[in-house]
């Protein structure tokens, strides 16, 4: 029986793992992490992470081919084939700070692989890295060998959440990359039989090391890069009378662009996107092109112009302040269908009008209260530091509330904002919410999710991203 292990237990890797042992039963799989609180949760009847379609999977599997443990060496020591999907920061400190993938988690995780191994291992990169990370973890584990063979293999996992399972599935293309000696092929069919056993074979594509690492990073900035552009022409749409959905519609028709992700919004969020850019930008530095590396920051800029955009309209058009005003902010997670806020718009936004004074009440399906006030305390890059957390000021905390429904949320207040596209807020009763709310009653739609000319009719305000302006806010003086 091949036994595979998995470092790192987190968005990645219990879902890929999960999906393994499902659909290979002759495979043992070992998921391992550090955290004694995560592994519990793998192991219980709430998974640490929520993903559509993952509880089903993981209580199918587990303690029969799928196990989750922190015996991390045992099961490494085990394994023929070892993935590592530790999480990879930007670095806070030092040289590259802000910019450069903070490697340390990576390097301990091939410190112990080459400490504990006693027989030939396939090492497998699943989180995503920089370019030539398999290079120095080959020089890690070689230099320490004890006679051992390692192959290092890139292969970067493409799904995105909420969509995990369905993307883990059917997946656009596997992509392998390993050297190009007989080793490094043997490794790459190795695992290509892995994925063969529900994946199509034409759809598996294997190509070198750094071209496998690369295209991680290159994927996440083109499609960060179509949303940076399409929020781009929403500013303008906005200022000219267009309407970015029938542009984005129109653009779209062109089977060289094609439809999908083109939707105009409060700006991307998620653990990849702005750190896998930052990290493109960095490598571009480094390697001497900063005509290369400016062209990449600016999609990030576009990204930070977004937000800020959001957030000055909002209290430009309720008068120039939301000092002491009542806000429902209607989703707080990066995307519908997850509970994952890292790097979500969402904290950008609250922290803006946090910053002019307003009181807001959250809500959102997925997000706990703690998160919620644990992501607003926190500095930028700080969430993927979990050590480094500073407790709310106190301050801070009496301006925000968390709310256990929208319409709980929106009582009493003066404005709404819909920050995540969970698809409940389309089929609210906006008629009761607007009954509950002081006159006049905003609402800010952050994911074009809600029918305008309905709520113009019951009596909101309506802002929507990138459409024609209500005669109100028209009048209102013009936002940066
Ligand atoms: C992304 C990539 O899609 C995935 O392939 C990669 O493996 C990890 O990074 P993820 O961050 O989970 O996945 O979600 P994604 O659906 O890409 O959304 C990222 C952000 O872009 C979200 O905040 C989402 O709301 C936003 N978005 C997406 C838009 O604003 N408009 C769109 O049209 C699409
Ligand atoms: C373009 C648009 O494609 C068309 O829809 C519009 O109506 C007019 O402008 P055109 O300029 O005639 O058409 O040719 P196109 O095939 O788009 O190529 C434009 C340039 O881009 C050429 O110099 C072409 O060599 C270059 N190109 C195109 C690339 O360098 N790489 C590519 O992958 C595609
Ligand atoms: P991703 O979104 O890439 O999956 P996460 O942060 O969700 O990233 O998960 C990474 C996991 O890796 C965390 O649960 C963390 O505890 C774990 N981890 C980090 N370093 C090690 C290590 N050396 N050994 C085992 N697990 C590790």
């Amino acid at each position: 029986m091949v036994k595979i292990c998995c470092i790192g237990a987190g968005y990645v890797g219990g879902p890929t793992m999960a999906v393994i042992a499902l659909k290979c039963p002759a495979i043992e799989v070992a998921v391992v992490d550090i955290s004694v609180p995560r592994i519990a949760a793998w192991n219980s009847d709430q998974l640490p992470i929520y993903e559509p379609g993952l509880d089903e999977i993981v209580k199918q599997c587990r303690g029969k081919n799928l196990f989750f443990s922190t015996a991390v060496e045992k099961h490494v020591a085990e394994a023929d084939i070892i993935f590592v999907s530790v999480n990879t920061p930007t670095k806070t400190r030092g040289l590259g700070a802000g910019k450069a993938a903070d490697l340390t988690y990576w390097e301990s995780a091939a410190r112990m692989i080459a400490d504990v191994s006693k027989s030939d291992k396939i090492v497998v990169e699943k989180s995503t890295v920089p370019v030539k990370t398999a290079e120095a973890i080959e020089k890690i584990l070689r230099h320490n060998s004890k006679g051992i063979k390692y192959q290092i293999l890139s292969n970067p996992e493409f799904l995105a959440e909420g969509t995990a399972i369905e993307d883990l599935f059917k997946p656009d293309r596997v992509l392998i990359g390993g050297r190009e000696t007989p080793d490094g092929q043997k490794a790459i069919q190795a695992l290509k039989a892995v994925y063969a056993n529900w994946v199509p074979e034409d759809r598996i594509i294997t190509t070198n090391l750094w071209s496998a690492e690369l295209s991680k990073l290159a994927a996440n900035a083109f499609l960060a890069q179509r949303i940076s552009s399409v929020n781009a022409m929403s500013a303008l749409c906005e200022a000219t009378g267009a309407n970015i959905s029938e542009v984005s519609h129109a653009v779209g028709k062109d089977t060289r662009i094609g439809p999908k992700f083109l939707n105009a919004s409060v700006g991307f969020g998620g653990s990849c996107f702005q750190k896998d850019i930052l990290n493109l930008v960095y490598i571009c530095e480094c390697n001497g092109l900063p005509e290369v590396a400016d062209y990449w920051k600016q999609v990030i800029q576009v990204n930070d112009y977004q937000k800020s955009r959001f957030v000055n309209r909002v209290v430009s058009s309720m008068f120039n302040t939301v000092s002491g005003k009542k806000i429902a902010i209607l989703g707080f997670a990066f995307k519908k269908d997850t509970g994952d806020t890292r790097e979500t718009p969402a904290i950008d936004v609250c922290n803006g009008l946090l910053g002019d004074k307003a009181h807001l009440s959250i809500y959102d399906l997925q997000v706990t209260e703690e998160q919620i006030r644990r992501d607003l305390s926190m500095k930028k890059f700080d969430w993927d530091h979990p050590i480094h957390l500073q407790p709310m000021s106190p301050a801070a905390a009496k301006e925000v509330s968390v709310a256990w429904d929208a319409y709980e949320a929106a009582k009493g207040a003066h404005g709404i904002c819909i920050l995540t596209e969970w698809d409940e807020f389309k089929t609210l009763d906006y008629k009761k919410i607007y009954d509950s709310m002081h006159k006049p009653a905003f609402l800010f739609d952050g994911r074009n999710v809600v029918d305008a000319v309905k709520l113009r009719e019951i009596g909101f305000i309506v802002y929507s991203i990138g459409k024609p302006l209500d005669s109100w806010l028209k009048d209102m003086p013009a936002v940066a």
